[in-house]
């Protein structure tokens, strides 16, 4: 069983990371003797390219879902998005962790029906039709019968009502089950194959055939309790004596505050996606869908029936005085297809994983998700986010000012401590760095020091 606690992962070098790495995922000791996508893959994946743009590939540590231990890999360029959800995973492990749950990997498909003379009586013919239309259905893709998916349902809504002097429009949901993968194109196909016989019904005009990135009826549901203990910094307290209680008070006034407000519920939401969409990108995932869905969907989530945040969070009425988080987002994303079928990276995360199944990798960004928002409203809610920021910022800029691997923290942690990050204190404190690794004793080969 993997262990996803991993404490000093992050001091190793990237070679000495990746051996630790194969060995708890039990991966190929070849894993990374190859690049993550090579340019013969990327030049059938689109077209005219002319090179491969990477984006670092790190690992999330602690996360346990339903009692199983993950490693998450999360694809990146923001810095501290894969520190803050590995915190923020282990906070909640002292919790128990996230508690998981998806519902069946259900994608809507749409065929616009226009020019409809009578929309109501067209919607009911489509609807007495519905076991017949659903045989049709799935005799257009029938491997996906045989992998156990299939039409599940057929839905009809009238857009816009037919008068005497207007045809209407209607939208037909074919609700189908795709199994693991993503599914755009099986119900893409489905619904062109579908089209021609609803018009005929409807007594209208074929418009577009296409998903909905509205996932609405494939959603994941994550909770997570944590003690306010886990909330507060190690010595009882975050920096400027932010207790647990008050920490955990600041983060349920921050979520009232992205429930009301949505100015503030985007940005929730941005941080939620900033652990989401990292393990969408890192298994080849269509990152774009998913975001279209959540917002989609959060656009309803408000207090006021607007938009509104994905993860709520609450204190906890039972006395224990624990903080409780609920996130609920639609999770398109598959295990097979698309992007999987190619991507020597992609095809790697999924291994790291130990994911085969679409509605578990679900969870899995779904609980990244919600670590990546508690560990943002946490930040906000007691120290701010800036000075987790700032000391990013000393490390770039020691490196910039030419730090060495081995030097890169220090100088940055004397520079934070000092509160002057700036390029001369970095060259300054390099330069002192320097005398007194001259001044020190050196080992000469043959022996005597
Ligand atoms: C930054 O990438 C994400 C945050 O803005 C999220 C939030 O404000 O909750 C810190």
């Amino acid at each position: 069983m993997t262990n996803s606690r991993a404490p000093g992962f992050y001091k190793l070098s990237i070679a000495d990371r990746r051996i630790d790495l194969i060995a708890r995922a039990g991966l190929d000791k070849t894993a990374f003797d190859g690049p993550l996508l090579d340019e013969q893959t990327a030049n059938h994946m689109i077209e005219n390219v002319v090179g491969i743009y990477g984006l670092p590939l790190g690992i999330a540590f602690n996360f346990q879902i339903n009692g199983k231990d993950f490693l998450v890999p999360m694809c990146v360029e923001e810095p501290s998005v894969v520190a803050a959800a590995s915190n923020a995973a282990k906070m909640i492990r002292a919790g128990g962790g996230f508690i998981a749950e998806a519902d069946e990997p259900i994608m809507i498909s749409q065929v616009q029906l226009t020019d409809v003379a009578d929309t109501f009586s067209a919607k009911r013919r489509i609807e007495a039709e519905a076991t017949e239309l659903m045989v049709q259905a799935d005799a257009a893709y029938p491997s996906l019968v045989k992998r156990g998916g299939g039409v599940r349902g057929i839905e009809v809504r009238v857009l816009e009502e037919s008068r005497p002097a207007q045809k209407g429009m209607l939208a037909v949901h074919l609700l189908i089950d795709v199994r693991d993968a993503m599914g755009a194109n099986l119900v893409n196909t489905i619904a062109e194959a579908m089209s021609d016989r609803l018009a005929r019904l409807a007594d209208g005009r074929v418009g577009l055939r296409i998903l909905s990135n509205l996932a609405d009826k494939r959603l994941v549901r994550v909770k997570a309790r944590i003690p306010a203990s886990a909330l507060a910094g190690k010595d009882g307290a975050v920096d400027g004596g932010f207790g647990g209680e008050r920490v955990r008070d600041g983060i349920v006034s921050a979520s009232r505050f992205a429930e009301l407000d949505p100015y503030r519920a985007a940005t929730h939401n941005k941080g939620i996606m900033n652990g989401v969409d990292a393990v969408v990108m890192a298994t080849g995932n269509d990152w774009r869908g998913v975001e279209a869905g959540a917002h989609a969907f959060a656009a309803t989530r408000g207090e006021h029936g607007g938009y509104g945040p994905l993860c709520i969070w609450r204190a906890a009425t039972d006395g224990s005085g624990d903080l409780l988080g609920s996130l609920e987002i639609p999770m398109a994303v598959g295990t097979v297809g698309g992007t999987l079928r190619v991507h020597p990276g992609a095809k790697l995360a999924l291994k790291i994983l130990g994911v085969e199944r679409a509605w578990e990798l679900g969870m899995v960004m779904a609980a990244a998700g919600m670590a990546s928002n508690l560990a943002a409203l946490r930040a906000l809610a007691s120290e701010g986010i800036q000075r987790g920021h700032m000391s990013l910022h000393a490390r770039s800029v020691a490196l910039h000012a030419g730090a060495t691997a081995e030097q890169v923290e220090r100088v940055a942690s004397e520079m934070s401590a000092l509160g002057d990050v700036r390029h001369e204190r970095a060259l300054s404190i390099l330069a002192e760095i320097q005398t007194q690794e001259l001044a020190k004793p050196r080992l000469h080969v043959g022996g005597a020091s």
